[in-house]
Parts: structure tokens; sequence; C-alpha cells
């Protein structure tokens, strides 16, 4: 069973959980993240993650992407490092965030296990989980790694990690995060209205903030980047996840008070938001 919902009003702890910005801070101490996903004609999801992820204050932002042909650079934010995945040292990262427009090509499964094996603190998201739902030996990969790890499932993700329907898992998202924390023995983000984050050690949450402007395409991929930005600076995967879920959920209700959304609200808007609120922690 697990313990009472956290009271996420006033997330007093967060700001002790990063790295201070102490003047002789460089790059380093803020980490270097690479979102890994990007196939053929699903590039702007592993764009708009690793936007999130550099105004979310990693150190270094890379994509890596899974499909040729891609763009050489995201021109708005140059400073994302754009490279083709098998070209990028995975293993040199403070965190890593897979599944933004991944796809399910073989490559994509192929990269998802080398990903595994690596034991960084990971983030896994949309394509990822599915590949993960489909195949048992990735999903036995994950359970043995997954106290580095965060899932990030919307409902019908969740639905197909668990074998159930989408309609069992909204009937009682308590139960189904239960029992995705207890059958990939990882942290676990439930998204949604009302996300539910959960840990291995017992460790709930249900996060206050967001609203209907956040139903739109490419929210969840924002997420996944400011997940993976707070991974690179050694926030542990609970902590990151909180952090995360809540900043975006509050982005989203700033920017209404602003006019903008909920209707109409794009999800690369919410990465500028998110750097204010980081600021003011
Ligand atoms: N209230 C609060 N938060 C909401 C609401 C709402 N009404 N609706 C959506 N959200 C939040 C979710 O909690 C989550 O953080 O918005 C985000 C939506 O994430 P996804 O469902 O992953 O959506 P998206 O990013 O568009 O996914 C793009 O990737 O996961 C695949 O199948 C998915 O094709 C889709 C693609
Ligand atoms: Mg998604």
């Amino acid at each position: 069973a697990l313990p009472a919902a956290l009271a996420l009003n006033a997330p007093d702890g967060f700001a002790a959980a990063f790295p201070r910005r102490k003047a002789s801070s460089n790059k380093g101490t803020f980490g270097s993240v690479a979102i890994i996903g990007g196939d053929t004609g699903t590039c702007g999801a592993a764009i708009l993650s690793a936007r999130a992820a550099l105004y979310c204050g990693a150190g270094r932002v890379h994509a890596a992407l899974i499909g040729q042909g891609g763009p050489a650079y995201d021109p708005p934010h140059p400073e994302i490092m754009m490279r083709q995945v098998d070209a990028i040292a995975l293993d040199t990262m403070d965190g890593l965030t897979i599944g933004p427009g991944l796809g399910k090509s073989a490559h994509a499964a192929q990269v998802l296990r080398d990903v595994l094996a690596l034991a960084l603190p990971t983030i896994i998201d949309a394509d990822a989980l599915n590949l993960i739902a489909a195949d048992p030996d990735l999903a036995a990969r994950v359970r043995a790694q997954g106290r580095h790890l965060v899932l990030t499932p919307h409902p019908g993700e969740a639905a197909r990690l668990l074998g159930v329907t989408t309609r069992d898992i909204e009937a009682d998202r308590i139960d189904a995060i239960t029992r995705l924390v207890r059958t990939y023995a990882c942290t676990v983000v439930l998204k949604g209205s009302g996300t539910l984050i959960a840990a291995p050690d017992g460790r709930f949450a249900i996060n206050p903030t967001g609203n209907s402007g956040l139903a739109t395409g490419g929210t969840g991929d924002v997420l996944s980047g400011v997940i993976g930005a707070f991974l690179a600076q050694h926030l542990a995967p609970f902590d990151a996840a909180l952090a995360a879920t809540w900043i975006h959920g509050r982005a989203a209700e700033e920017l209404a008070i602003a006019g903008v959304g909920p209707a109409g609200l794009t999800a690369g808007e919410l990465a500028p938001a998110m750097r204010a609120l980081l600021n003011r922690l």
C-alpha cells in the first residue's frame, strides 16, 4: 500500500536539490544530457524535448537523432548539439532522455538496449515505452536498472506496459501506478490530469499543477526533456520527476494567466516559462 500523497503546494525543498549556481560554476557543474529520439519525420519531438532541457538548466544539451537526414541543428537554438545518435558518446552523459519521436525501428530498439546497459540516470518515454512493452528482454533489462530510471507513460502507454486497456488504467490510476512500479522497479510518472509520481521505495505524490492547455501535442516531449535536464543536474530520479511535473504544470498555469492558453498553448512556450519559474524557486 502506498502512503498518503505528499502535499506539493509548497515545494520548498526543490531549490535545495539543484546544484548551486555559484559564481565559480562552469557548464560541467550542471551536467550533460542527451535527448535520444527523432526518427525521420518525428524530429520535432526530440527538438522540443532538447529545448526544454536547455531552458531548464542543463550544462550541455545534445540531440541524438535516430533518423538519417534530419536537421543539422535547431536554428533558434544552435546551443543544442545535434548529431546522429551513433556519433554521440552517450556514456559521457550525466543524464539521458530516450523516447521523443524515437519510433519503433530495429535501430531504435538496439539504441534502447545499449542505453540500458550504460546504467546512467535515464528517463524513458513515448515509443521507448512501447518498445519495452513489446519485448520481454527489454523489460527485464529495465527491471535490472530500475533504480536509475524514470518511466513517463501516458495512460495508453501505461496500458501497453501492463497488458491491459487504457480504460482499465483510468478506472484506478493509483492501482495502475502501483503495478507499474512493482513490475518495472522504476520511478514512474503516470501522466494526465492529476499526474501521479511513485517510486519503488514507496514514495508517492499527486501533482497539483497543470491545466487543459497541456492537452496539446508535444507537452509530453517537453516534460521528458525537463526530467532529463534535472537528472543531468544530479537530482535523484524521484526528485527529478517530482520537480519536473510540478514546474511543467505551473508553467502552463502562469501562461494561462497571461492569456497564453489554455486554448492554443503551444508546447514550446512552456520552456521559457519554466526557466522563469526555476530562477524563482
Ligand atoms: N491537465 C493537466 N495536464 C495534462 C492534461 C490536463 N487536462 N492533459 C495533458 N496533460 C499533460 C500530461 O500530464 C503530460 O505531462 O500533458 C502531457 C501530455 O503528454 P503526452 O500524453 O505524452 O503527449 P504528447 O507529448 O503530445 O505525446 C506525443 O508521443 O507519447 C506519444 O502517443 C504519444 O503520439 C504521442 C506523442
Ligand atoms: Mg508523449
